[in-house]
């Protein structure tokens, strides 16, 4: 099984994730670098799963660095939609070129979310989960992987400001407020990439 020690690759060209990671692995010892720093190139996210995606992006930095990397998948899976968005949760904010400049408008594809929930009617069953799956992989090709759920429905209208992506209309199970009304600490402890990153912590440093 892949394991974490000393220095680590994280399979991403996003600092602000980098960031998260290195800040909740330094109490471990572990001195992480981004696959952008390294100059490694990105694969093609072409899985069916988040596991599937997770694997791809870790083996690919773990294979092109020599050394043990880590990456993520994330995304929202609505019951109703048959798990959908699911892997193309980022893909649905898309903007098509008649609607403007290219890029991700969140709006859009939380406003897709509602429309085909709506289309089945007032008492439709709003239930999802975010997920969060980590993988580790090794460059003698060994991998693990640790999976994160955060349960909750889709609210509408959108509340809230703080956050990204879907938090707007993600009500987390048992609570009055969306991701994107929650302080930040109060969102990490309950969040999905939280609840991965907590299995990660018991099972390589436990
Ligand atoms: P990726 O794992 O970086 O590819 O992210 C997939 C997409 O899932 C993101 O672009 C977000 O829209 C969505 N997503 C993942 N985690 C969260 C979250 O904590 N809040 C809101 N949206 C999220």
């Amino acid at each position: 099984m892949a394991r974490i020690s000393g220095k680590l690759v994280i399979a991403t060209h996003n600092a602000g994730k980098l960031r998260e990671i290195a800040a909740l692995l330094a109490p471990f010892g572990v001195d992480c670098i981004s696959a952008g720093a390294l100059g490694l190139p990105e694969p093609d996210e072409t899985g069916a799963s988040f596991a599937e995606n997770a694997l791809i992006k870790a083996h690919a930095a773990a294979q092109a660095s020599g050394l043990v990397a880590l990456a993520d998948d994330s995304g929202i899976c609505v019951d109703t939609l048959g798990g959908r968005p699911g892997v193309y949760t980022a893909d649905w904010a898309e903007r098509q070129w008649f609607e403007g400049p290219a890029g991700r408008d969140w709006y859009l594809a939380m406003g897709k979310v509602e429309g085909l929930l709506a289309e089945q009617g007032a008492e439709v069953d709003r239930s999802c989960h975010f997920a969060c799956v980590l993988a580790i992989a090794s460059p003698d090709g060994t991998s693990v992987v640790y999976e994160g759920r955060a349960e909750g429905t889709i609210a509408w209208p959108p509340r809230g400001t703080i956050g990204f992506g879907y938090d707007p209309v993600f009500l987390p199970r048992g609570g009055a407020l969306t991701f994107a009304e929650l302080d930040p600490e109060e969102k990490h402890a309950i969040s999905h990439r939280a609840d991965a990153f907590a299995k990660l912590v018991a099972d390589q440093f436990g």
